[in-house]
């Protein structure tokens, strides 16, 4: 329900986390290992996630492995979700450690301990009359899978997804309204290890198996919204991708086209196929060019056509700037895009560009093509953080951050955009997903943990918790 003012009354104002970010309890409560689990922290990662040759194993006297603890959510939630409360939460994103619900993926019977563990969390949640928002599977796949099956390249997994999302719909319908199926689902054109579980063998091979593995996940997201409806009537089940307006360098139409294509593939090829339950038109091109022939089975793209998403699940953390033909000495250092630095956009420390107005523009982007209900599940600053001798943290770099982009939400809104919440991400500093770091902190609520896995875990409150917490009991009216 609108009102006139900028943000509707019911707009879901909260946080953001992922399990294998936050929950730590390596193997407790029979967990399973998790590809989270075998990814080491540091530069490290960074050079696996693109590289063949994980090891699938954990070799101690080599690495460190920063979710094995990540912040003791797994034992400390009462206290957080107190915090998340205190800051006036409305809506809390989790996801569920699949490995937690069928420690190797394949088991018939689900572990008891693990889905106790959600049970008290959501219960603690409704405690403070915050919404849970749960994704069910955020780059935390049984380990397993990856090695015997080969990740999400086997079609077995469609059915290893369904019974899992079908034991915890059926688990959880009284308690969990907001459900999205893959975290940034898309993102896996880029890095595909974390979240389709597989490196592709080679670059000849590399499309066929990347486009056969979103087909298989598309099957089983059709699927899961299927047994959502008939599991919880009154839920809403979205997709999530993870949103980047591609802009073209400059006006040159090569460039122009260039940033076309890139657009499509990034933020519309997978929404195309979850919201409108087809695949676009452009994907013939693109599969006919890069030599992909998909194995589609007999009611597949019936069921994709049936069974679309209620609403899109968005992450935004910066744009990408297009060029056809690119210099080395243009392009972005750390970049997961490929792009060519922006002349008018600053970065952050991990060379990430800061785009409030591109928020806009991709909302508005991805609102005019679908008509669905937009959810921003995913936006924060990933920046170092100092410790005052008094203890307190001043960042005002987040704060602002975060203003700025409230401001284009808020914009879009105006625009005629149905946004229905705004969640931060790493509302507790968490361990960073494409380097393990702890010191790339996104947090509104500062946890003492280092690179070097030191720390005493204790939780402060950073100057960005005080003015979050006012933002939502104003309601977005002050910023
Ligand atoms: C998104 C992911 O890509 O961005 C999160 O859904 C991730 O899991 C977040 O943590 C920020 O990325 P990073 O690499 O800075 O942790």
């Amino acid at each position: 329900v609108t009102t006139n003012e900028a943000f509707p009354t019911n707009f879901l104002w909260g946080g953001a986390t992922a399990a294998n970010q936050i929950e730590g309890g390596f193997g407790e409560g029979n967990k399973g290992v998790s590809i989270a689990d075998v990814l080491p922290g540091g530069k490290m990662r960074q050079q696996l996630l693109r590289e063949k040759g994980l090891q699938f194993a954990i070799d101690k006297e080599k690495y460190t492995y920063p979710n094995h603890e990540a912040i003791d959510f797994y034992h400390r939630y009462k206290e957080d979700i107190a915090l998340f409360a205190e800051m006036g939460f409305k809506a809390f994103r989790l996801s569920i450690a699949w490995t937690r619900i069928f420690p190797n993926g394949t088991e018939l019977e689900p572990n008891e301990e693990g889905l106790a563990f959600y049970d008290r969390v959501f219960d603690e949640l409704h405690k403070y009359g915050i919404e849970p928002v749960v994704t069910i599977s955020h780059y935390e796949m049984p380990l397993h899978l990856a090695k015997e099956y080969g990740g999400w390249r086997s079609r077995e997994l469609v059915t290893l997804f369904e019974r899992y999302a079908k034991v915890i719909f059926q688990r959880y319908k009284d308690k969990v309204k907001y459900w999205l199926t893959f975290n940034e689902i898309n993102g896996a054109l880029h890095f595909p290890l974390m979240s389709m579980g597989f490196v592709p063998e080679s670059e000849e091979t590399k499309y066929q198996e990347l486009f056969q593995a979103f087909h298989h996940q598309f099957v089983a997201s059709s699927l899961a919204v299927k047994a959502c409806r008939e599991i919880i009537p009154d839920a809403k089940i979205g997709c999530m991708i993870l949103a980047a307006p591609v802009y073209p360098y400059d006006c040159n139409p090569e460039n122009v086209m260039h940033a076309l294509e890139e657009e499509r593939l990034l933020n519309f090829f997978c929404a195309d196929v979850q919201v409108r339950g087809e695949y676009p038109s452009f994907m013939k091109r693109v599969f006919d060019e890069r030599g992909v022939k998909l194995d589609i089975r007999d009611g597949d793209l019936e069921l994709i056509k049936k069974h679309t998403v209620d609403y899109i699940g968005l992450s935004y953390y910066m744009s990408v700037t297009q060029k056809k033909d690119k210099m080395d000495d243009e392009l972005i250092p750390g970049s997961v895009f490929d792009g060519v630095k922006n002349p008018f956009l600053k970065a952050s420390d991990w060379g990430w560009e800061i785009d409030p107005i591109g928020l806009r523009i991709i909302l508005n982007r991805l609102y005019d093509r679908y008509r669905v209900p937009l959810f921003i599940v995913e936006n924060g600053l990933g920046a170092h953080d100092k410790v005052e001798e008094d203890g307190s943290i001043h960042d005002d770099y987040r704060i602002d951050y975060l203003r700025r982009h409230i401001e284009a939400a808020r914009e879009a809104i105006a625009d005629g955009v149905e946004l229905i919440g705004y969640l931060v991400w790493g509302c507790i500093d968490l361990v960073s997903a494409s380097t393990g770091e702890f010191s790339k902190r996104y947090g509104l609520i500062y946890v003492d943990k280092h690179d070097d896995g030191s720390g005493t875990l204790e939780r402060r409150k950073k100057k960005s918790f005080y003015w979050y917490q006012r933002v939502i009991v104003t309601n977005g009216e002050v910023l």
